[in-house]
């Protein structure tokens, strides 16, 4: 399917929650007779939820006078000031992390990661196929190839079964994918790592302070990454981050995003080694600073409300919430569930979404096989590709795509909400529980009426 929901137009559509209604189609029937609130809201009953939703980004007024003094101190760049050197030490204790690196993005911290793990020009790195699509693109930047291994339909992210036939002599590192804030079964990836001499880089861009078997994601894997864009949990328009237990990493990751400066313990040959600008502003560091506390206490809120909403969703039939890896925890920056049509009397999953979304309720299909979109044809075919693999590799490449009968479910499957839909009180989870019950209810109507 073809569909429109990219995740950012998702997020940025349902998080401006006046808009939601509006733009999913719900007709803002006054509420009437009992008949009518228990009419579908598509076929123009009135919507369950009507009060709207938690806005996303936020911003607080408190946090203006520590803002304002950055910009008027006139210290913008890290090197003029010490605002991005605190958030780094604060993130790191808040993770459980020997350091932090604050980059520019969630993509330039992947970028600079894999670089410090040495992936090379004609390197393949084995990774999630079911994430956004910055991950795919680190990957392709540094000339390497992504070679996807399969999603496991029960925990959406990458089915550790899936790795060891995928390593040839090239593969140097695993990328897992936390994706959703949905820790990956991290033992099984990093003994696998363990085996082969790959490093483990976590894509942990939607995972800030999930947790698995007791410690924070991106803490687990040689290098963690994070992101900070506007969407995100804790967003400062743009920015990211990467952690790791090894001050010797973060050290040669601080020299590669600063124009190959030597740093710490990375002195090099005591003049410039390669690097690039990836840094950090001043005033970005402090919006951070200011919003680690409020990410602890909405991480709980959306964790209490998630825990309840899958406990009930998984009562009703075709509804199946995530199973995530034993003793770990997810943050749940979309909140999916997988649907099976055959219990909701054949209604498409785009018409359930629909038909949802009409009742108040946000929702929809996100990742597709993006595989099949022609960013990774365009590499093949580009000619840096062309001579790095034989012609003979690139071909079994994109045939191995077929090989993605878990992801290609998942994609065909998986509805997702947007966590600002997590923040609210408890009445407005029972809202999301009644408006898909209230859709299988009237399911065969709206399978006909579609
Ligand atoms: C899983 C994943 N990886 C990487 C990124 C890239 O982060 P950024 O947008 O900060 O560059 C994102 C951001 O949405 C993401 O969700």
């Amino acid at each position: 399917m073809k569909n429109q929901f990219t995740r950012r137009n998702f997020i940025r559509t349902a998080a401006a929650s006046s808009v939601a209604l509006g733009w999913l189609g719900a007709r803002q029937a006054p509420r009437g007779f009992a008949a009518e609130a228990d009419k579908p809201a598509l076929l123009g009953g009135t919507p369950v939820h009507r009060s709207g939703w938690t806005q996303w980004p936020q911003w607080r007024e408190a946090w203006e006078a520590n803002i304002l003094k950055v910009y008027r101190s006139r210290s913008w760049f890290r090197g003029a000031g010490g605002e991005v050197a605190n958030f780094e030490q604060q993130y790191a204790k808040l993770l459980g992390a020997r350091k932090c690196l604050a980059t520019s993005s969630g993509t330039t911290a992947l970028l600079v990661s894999l670089q410090v793990m040495d992936v090379n020009a004609g390197d393949e790195v084995i990774v999630s196929p079911y994430t956004f699509i910055a991950t795919y693109n680190a990957i392709l930047a540094h000339h390497a190839l992504p070679v996807f291994a399969d999603t496991d339909p029960a925990t959406l992210t990458l089915d550790p079964a899936s790795i060891e036939s995928r390593i040839t002599e090239r593969t140097r590192a695993i990328m897992p994918v936390h994706i959703y804030g949905m820790p990956c079964e991290m033992d099984a990836i990093l003994a696998i790592g363990r085996k082969h001499k790959l490093a483990v880089i976590e894509d942990a861009c939607q995972a800030w302070l999930a947790e698995y078997h007791g410690q924070k994601c991106g803490t687990l894997g040689d290098v963690g990454c994070f992101s900070f864009q506007q969407s995100k949990h804790i967003p400062s328009g743009e920015g990211g981050a990467i952690t790791s237990m090894s001050e010797t990493l973060i050290d040669r990751c601080n020299s590669y995003h600063n124009c190959g400066r030597a740093v710490g313990t990375n002195q090099g040959s005591g003049s410039f080694t390669r690097g690039l600008n990836y840094r950090m502003t001043q005033p970005q560091a402090m919006m951070l600073q200011q919003q680690l506390d409020k990410l602890v206490k909405e991480t709980e809120i959306r964790q209490a409300n998630a825990d309840y909403l899958s406990a009930n969703l998984g009562k009703i039939p075709g509804i199946i919430p995530v199973r995530l890896p034993r003793n770990s925890r997810a943050v749940w920056h979309l909140y999916p569930f997988r649907y099976d049509a055959t219990q909701f009397n054949g209604l498409s999953l785009a018409r359930f979404s629909q038909a949802v979304s009409a009742e108040g309720v946000p929702c929809g299909p996100v990742y597709r096989e993006q595989y099949y979109d022609g960013l990774l044809d365009e590499a093949i075919a580009s000619r840096g590709f062309q001579r790095l693999w034989s012609a003979d590799r690139l071909r079994a490449y994109r045939e191995s795509f077929k090989e993605l009968k878990g992801n290609k479910q998942v994609c065909e499957t998986t509805v997702a909400m947007t966590q600002n839909m997590l923040l609210g009180d408890r009445a407005s989870v029972d809202d999301i529980l009644e408006a898909i019950r209230k859709v299988q209810k009237h399911s065969a109507a709206l399978a006909k009426a579609g």
